[in-house]
């Protein structure tokens, strides 16, 4: 368990060619003058890319790399690919960073490369805050994917999904950072690497290189560049076990991948709300053809139809992998939400105070201010409200705006009115290579489905036995010069109605807009009534008045609007997201768990059958929504996840049948 998921700044000294040195390591992060051409001689010209890239067969190219430091390497991989990889292909780049340079210092450092200036810019603009753990940017129209790891290099590697094709073993001289190359790292190399994986490295020290031989790398010394004499190369040239089970380390039931890629014809997408539009964006962004069918008349008319609803994480006291999820999607959805729309037409980052409930909730805030586990450019103390906390990088959403921005891509092909109503798998050999989806008189064939048909999941018969509910909201809104007149008539200012960041204690408001307040909401369990109620408007006029510090019952019921709609939320808190697998076949092959819990086994139950849910999005889904939808796409398309993988098997759909087989043991 993390402390803090803050991390050192790197110590930095500035040449006066303006080129940094590492102080912590005593080194540079590149030579001043050939930093480039040094780049691309030993690992662009030594993993062979060039040639490579011309041959690729497969979609996603995928480099990993040790020290990602000023991102020179990646500029150059991303440079190189544009020129020498066919259009239809991408590059997936995964580097690990213990020291991240803050974004002024990748800008500084990043100056003396004009030639690359262009890529330096997109990768300074699109530079995640610096906060441990996975960080996916998305560049070139989705055609580049970068995955940052902040934290140790090896736990990064441990914490990885993906299959990796050429590593760029980079890092200080390895004299000078022993640490780094450690037998747990080589380990996690090998796990992530398959047969004709490659590496390279500008050092020929012994113990790089015997610790790529010790998991089975072909080693070589090659010239270095320039004046160098030696550098390293590798090939590893022997079988290795398969996809699955180097990616399931003893929990085959988390099973997320399939060893031979399944052809993607075509993805239907079955939802036109936030998971479905992120989910369908995600894979458009990756090149694949995508139908969603959405059984109401407009987009987003379900859950994700609420005119405003706001960016609002609960940041836990202490790590966990679900709150690791949160914020890691907190983060990937306000770096997707402003890279959407920085001009504020659906999406303003203008920030939320936090307001403690109670002395107890008080107390707590003041705790995790001082325990620091957070970076201050996530949480701060309220300024506005003392007390409180502060959130900078949240802010409010136009929901409906932004289904409709995801889904207006060129790949994406949205059918409205289309109910799916029934589903079957297409097998070849026992095994299934597609599903039939029907609608009405409309019978189709996808290579791939994704349900993300929140609470109407369970009436469709394909999925498991899942515990998520629905949870009724009601939201309401009043007219912002009604709101100001019923404060002058009680005395007080009109002003309380206008302040600029979203509030949030018992509920939420947030700045108003087209003259009207938003605020909310109710939560109401085993309440399926679909109608806007007065006495929901009372509940939620009390948070606002509570909020915007006035007297109970300033506003009147008679002025507000509402909507009502259901959450679907999950005993766990957490979103049921990634395949669809048999319950029978899960009982069968693990029964073993219900004698023992601690139990491993790499077998797989049934292969991927190219069936998937994307559900269980509670009261948060414009947090976990975009980041799902990502990780979903890393599913079917067999490319690096940008989840942890402690975090997918919290996520797993199967993650219930494991749960009770363990509990049976006690019974
Ligand atoms: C009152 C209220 C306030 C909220 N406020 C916030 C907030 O401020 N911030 C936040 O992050 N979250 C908030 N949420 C939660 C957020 O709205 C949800 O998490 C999110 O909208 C869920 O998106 P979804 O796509 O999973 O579900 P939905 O938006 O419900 O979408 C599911 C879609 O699937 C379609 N569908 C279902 N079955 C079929 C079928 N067989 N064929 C075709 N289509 C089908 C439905 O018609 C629907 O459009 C709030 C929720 C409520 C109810
Ligand atoms: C020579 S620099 C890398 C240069 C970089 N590839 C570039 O293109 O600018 C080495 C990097 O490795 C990082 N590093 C050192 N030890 C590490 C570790 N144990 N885990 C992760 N990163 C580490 C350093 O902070 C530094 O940024």
């Amino acid at each position: 368990m993390l402390t803090s998921y803050q991390l050192e700044k790197p110590a930095l000294s500035w040449g006066e060619d303006g080129a940094p040195h590492s102080n912590q390591f005593d080194d540079v992060y590149f030579d001043k003058d050939s930093g480039l051409e040094e780049t691309r001689y030993v690992f662009l010209k030594n993993n062979q890319l060039k040639e490579r890239w011309a041959s690729l067969q497969k979609s996603a190219f995928v480099i990993a790399e040790t020290g990602f430091g000023t991102g020179l390497n990646f500029l150059c991989a991303w440079q190189a690919f544009l020129n020498d990889a066919p259009s239809d292909k991408q590059l997936h780049f995964i580097s690990v960073e213990k020291y991240p340079m803050t974004k002024s210092m990748l800008a500084n450092a990043l100056k003396m490369w004009p030639s690359i200036s262009d890529l330096s810019q997109q990768l300074i603009d699109a530079y995640p805050e610096v906060c441990h753990g996975f960080h996916r940017i998305e560049l070139e129209q989705g055609r580049v994917q970068l995955t940052l790891w902040f934290g140790e290099a090896q736990d990064g590697f441990a914490a990885l999904d993906a299959d990796v094709d050429a590593w760029f073993l980079d890092g200080f001289a390895p004299s000078k950072n022993p640490e780094m190359w450690s037998d747990k790292l080589f380990h996690h190399i090998h796990r992530l690497s398959h047969q004709g994986t490659t590496c390279s490295t500008f050092t020929a020290a012994g113990i790089v290189r015997r610790g790529l031989q010790s998991v089975g790398f072909d080693v070589r010394k090659v010239k270095g560049f320039g004046q160098k004499r030696e550098m390293t190369v590798g090939l590893l040239n022997t079988t290795t076990a398969s996809l699955t089970e180097r990616m399931s380390q003893g929990q085959s039931w988390f099973n997320l991948r399939q060893d031979a890629t399944q052809e993607i014809t075509k993805v239907l997408v079955v939802g036109a709300g936030l998971a479905g539009a992120n989910t369908a964006y995600a894979l458009a962004n990756q090149g694949i053809q995508v139908e969603v069918w959405e059984q109401g008349n407009c987009i987003a008319g379900g859950a994700s139809g609420n005119p405003q609803g706001m960016l609002y994480p609960k940041l836990a006291s202490q790590d966990t992998p679900v709150n690791r999820f949160y914020l890691s999607a907190y983060l990937h959805a306000h770096r997707l939400y402003t890279r959407l729309d920085d001009s504020k037409q659906f999406w303003d980052a203008c920030g939320l105070i936090q307001i403690p409930k109670h002395d107890k909730e008080a107390e707590r805030f003041e705790k995790l201010l001082n325990d620091k586990l957070y970076p201050e450019a996530i949480l701060q103390a309220s300024k506005d409200r003392a007390g409180s906390l502060f959130l900078p990088l949240s802010g409010w959403v136009v929901l409906t705006r932004l289904c409709e921005k995801l889904l207006s891509h060129d790949n994406i092909k949205v059918s409205l009115n289309t109910k799916l109503e029934g589903l079957s798998p297409i097998k070849t050999a026992d095994k299934v290579t597609g599903w039939q989806a029907q609608s009405g008189d409309n019978n189709s064939v996808f290579s791939h489905v994704v349900l993300c048909t929140a609470n109407d999941t369970k009436a469709l018969g394909v999925t498991p036995n899942t515990p998520d509910y629905p949870i009724r909201g009601q939201v309401s809104f009043i007219n912002l010069e009604k709101a100001k007149a019923a404060c002058e008539a009680i005395g007080e200012s009109a002003d309380k109605t206008d302040f600029d960041k979203v509030l949030c204690e018992f509920g939420y408001v947030s700045p108003s807009i087209n003259g009207l307040l938003h605020f909310g909401s109710t939560y109401d369990l085993k309440d399926q009534d679909t109608q806007v109620r007065e006495e929901g408007h009372k509940r939620n006029l009390a948070i606002l008045e509570s909020l915007l510090l006035l007297p109970k019952e300033t506003f009147n019921t008679e002025d507000c609007g509402g909507r009502v709609s259901f959450r679907c939320a999950v005993p766990d808190y957490t979103p049921i997201v990634g395949p669809v697998q048999s319950e029978s076949s899960y009982q069968q092959a693990y029964s073993t768990l219900s004698r023992n819990a601690k139990w491993q086994s790499n077998d797989i139950a049934e292969p991927i059958t190219q069936l998937f849910i994307n559900i269980g999005h509670g009261s948060r889904g414009l947090i976990s929504t975009p980041l799902s939808g990502s990780y979903i796409a890393s599913l079917i398309t067999g490319t690096p996840s940008p989840l942890e993988q402690k975090i997918s098997h919290k996520l797993h759909p199967s993650r219930f049948i494991i749960r009770d087989l363990k509990r049976s043991q006690n019974t």
